[in-house]
C-alpha cells in the first residue's frame, strides 16, 4: 500500500531539493501517494496565511510529512519559525528531533558517526515569558526554559533505545548542569534513573561548552548524544560542520508514539541566494527522505538510499544531476 505523504516544498531551494528526494524515494521502490501543500514565505506574503488550523488538521491525517525549507528575506523573523515549523513540532507532538552526522566516505572526517537526539517541544522554545514595560527604558524581557519530567524522560528513553540499536551502545547527556541547576538537575536525575534500566548502555555527561570542543577535536567519542532543545539546535549546526557540511545534515522530527505523522526535513534553510541556480546539494533532503522511509517501515529501501548517497559522494553537478546519480545508485 502506498504511504500517504504531505509535501511542503516551501521556499527558495526547498522545492528543488524535495523533488530530488522524491525522485530517489521512487527509485528505491517505495510507493508514495503525495499531496503538495503551498506553505511558507510565498504564501504568507500573498495571503497572510502561515499555517491555518484546517490545514494543520489535514496534515494530521498523513503517514508522514516531507518538508524542504521555508523562509524568504521579506518575511520578518519569527513569523514562519514560530507560526509554521514550531507550531507543527508542538501540535503534532514531534518530541524527538533526530539528527544523524556521518561523514561521507570521500570526506576527510574519519570517525564522525554520531546522532543527536534533540528534545523538540520544550526548553526555551516553548514560548514561556514575555515583555513588561515594552519599549520603555525600564523594559523587561524574560524567556523561560520549560522542562517537564514527562517531556525530558520520553526524550531520554528514546535516546537509550536508539543507543541500544547501535554497535557502540554509548549515550552522552549534554547540558549545562553547573549553571542551569534547576533544568539541569531534572535532566540529570531523569537520565540517571532511566540509565539504571539500561545496564548494557555506557553513558557519559558533557557540559555543552566542552561538548563543542570535543565535537571538533575528538568527534569519534560520540555515538548517541541527548540534549535539550536550544543546546541541540546549536550543537547540530556544529555537527553538520564537522560531518562535512550542511549539505548532508538531515533531520527527523519524530512522534515516536505514532499518534500522528512525523516530519522530515533537511537542516539547511531556503538559501534564497542560490534558488533556481541548480547549485543546491539535495543530499540532506535525500537523507531526510531515507529517514522517513525507515520510519514508515521501509528499512531496506532506506538503507539502499543511504548507501547510494555514500556511493555517489564524489559526484558533482547540478541539483538534479546529483539526484539522478543517487537515484541510479539505489
Ligand atoms: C532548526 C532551525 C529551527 C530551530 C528554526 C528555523 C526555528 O534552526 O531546525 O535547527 O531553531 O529549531
Ligand atoms: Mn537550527
Amino acid at each position: 500500500m502506498a504511504h500517504r505523504v504531505g509535501i511542503i516544498g516551501g521556499d527558495g531551494i526547498g522545492p528543488e531539493v524535495t523533488a530530488e528526494a522524491l525522485k530517489v524515494v521512487r527509485a528505491a521502490g517505495v510507493d508514495l501517494d503525495t499531496t503538495d501543500y503551498d506553505l511558507g514565505g510565498r504564501r504568507y506574503l500573498a495571503t497572510g496565511d502561515v499555517l491555518p488550523d484546517p490545514v494543520l488538521d489535514e496534515l494530521r491525517g498523513y503517514d508522514a510529512i516531507l518538508l524542504g525549507a521555508v523562509g524568504t528575506p521579506e518575511v520578518p523573523p519569527g513569523v514562519l519559525e514560530r507560526g509554521l515549523l514550531l507550531k507543527m513540532r508542538f501540535a503534532l507532538d514531534l518530541y524527538v528531533n533526530l539528527r544523524p552526522f556521518k561523514a561521507g566516505p570521500n570526506r576527510h572526517n574519519d570517525g564522525v558517526d554520531f546522532l543527536v537526539v534533540r528534545e523538540n517541544t520544550e526548553g526555551t522554545y516553548a514560548g514561556e515569558g514575555g515583555f513588561l514595560r515594552h519599549g520603555t527604558p525600564n523594559e523587561v524581557a524574560t524567556q523561560g526554559s520549560v522542562n517537564t519530567r514527562l517531556g525530558v524522560e520520553r526524550c531520554i528513553r528514546y535516546a537509550f533505545d536508539l543507543a541500544r540499536s547501535r554497535a557502540a551502545k554509548h549515550l552522552t547527556l549534554v547540558h549545562k548542569t553547573n549553571v542551569l541547576t534547576f533544568a539541569g538537575d531534572l535532566w540529570q536525575r531523569a537520565f540517571d534513573e532511566v540509565a539504571a534500566e539500561y545496564a548494557d548502555i555506557a553513558t557519559a555527561y558533557n557540559h555543552v561548552d566542552a561538548a563543542c570542543i570535543y565535537m571538533v577535536q575528538d568527534p569519534g567519542r560520540y555515538d548517541v548524544v541527548v540534549t535539550d532543545n536550544l543546546f541541540g539546535d546549536i550543537l547540530t549546526d556544529l555537527g553538520g560542520a564537522v560531518a562535512g557540511g550542511i549539505g548532508r545534515a538531515a533531520s527527523a522530527n519524530l512522534n515516536p508514539a505514532r499518534t500522528g505523522p512525523s516530519l522530515f526535513e533537511p537542516v539547511h534553510g531556503s538559501a534564497p541566494d542560490i534558488a533556481g541556480t541548480g547549485r543546491a546539494d539535495p543530499r540532506a533532503a535525500v537523507i531526510s527522505a531515507a529517514m522517513m522511509c525507515d520510519f514508515l517501515g521501509e528499512a531496506d529501501a532506506s538503507a539502499r538510499m543511504l548507501n547510494a548517497v555514500d556511493k555517489t559522494d564524489d559526484v558533482e553537478g547540478t541539483t538534479s544531476q546529483i539526484g539522478d546519480a543517487i537515484a541510479a545508485a539505489c
